[in-house]
């Protein structure tokens, strides 16, 4: 996991319309939201991946061949590495309110905590930034993500009727960013979240 950079936008973007097709935002709104001193976005990339593509790209002496080549890649090339998921958080400076903005994991990575430990990251830097109330939005038909806000400490704080297209709701949640944690996971979290417009 690392900090959003711009070069990321295209990879960004193909898994932004995979995953939100017809809500996907448009490729300036992301670009703004990447460029943005109030913004902090993070990617998961496939460094294992990388890493093995990198390895048989440098192959042996007699072992480079065209594929291998094709193999090689670097920090222009948007595509590379392989973006496994994103995570966006709004927070001016400033001010003690912060938004979780989005987040998406490829479907061939879910399941296995990326999401989790992307809102963690987002979680901590609001901490970091004095952020003490994160809020969010969710489509009232999305449970999974429902279920990993509310595991967070995310609680309902208002429904916005029709919100989103094909008249579903916008369920509201707020977090109260809790401190940083001093003793195991799992004891009371104090945790209260607006955001994620989908
Ligand atoms: C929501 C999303 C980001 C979760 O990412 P993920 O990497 O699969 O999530 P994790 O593996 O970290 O799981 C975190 C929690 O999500 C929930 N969750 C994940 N997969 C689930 C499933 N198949 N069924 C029910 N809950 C599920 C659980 O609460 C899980 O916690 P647990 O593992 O302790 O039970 C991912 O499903 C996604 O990209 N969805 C499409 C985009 C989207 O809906 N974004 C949110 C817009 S508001």
């Amino acid at each position: 996991m690392r900090r959003a950079r711009l070069g990321d936008l295209d990879a960004i973007m193909r898994l932004e319309r995979a995953t939100f097709t017809e809500d996907a935002w448009p490729e300036d709104a992301m670009r703004r939201e990447l460029e943005s001193p109030h913004g902090y976005y993070l990617v998961a990339v496939d460094d294992e991946l990388a890493s093995r593509q990198a390895h048989a790209g440098s192959g042996g002496a007699d072992e480079v061949d065209d594929e291998a080549s094709e193999a090689q890649h670097d920090e222009s090339d948007a595509a590379w590495p392989p973006l496994l998921g994103y995570a966006g958080l709004l927070a001016p400076s400033g001010g003690d309110q912060g938004d979780i903005q989005t987040i998406a994991v490829d479907p061939a990575a879910r399941g296995i905590g990326l999401g989790r430990g992307l809102m963690h990251a987002l979680i901590t830097e609001s901490r970091r930034r004095g952020i003490a109330q994160l809020f969010l939005e969710v489509r009232a038909d999305n449970p999974i993500a429902r279920s990993l806000y509310e595991s967070l400490g995310f609680v309902e704080i208002g429904v916005r009727p029709r919100y989103y297209r094909r008249g579903v709701d916008a369920i509201m949640m707020q977090l109260a960013v809790p401190p940083a944690v001093t003793r195991p996971a799992g004891g009371a979290g104090g945790a209260t979240i607006r955001g994620v417009s989908r």
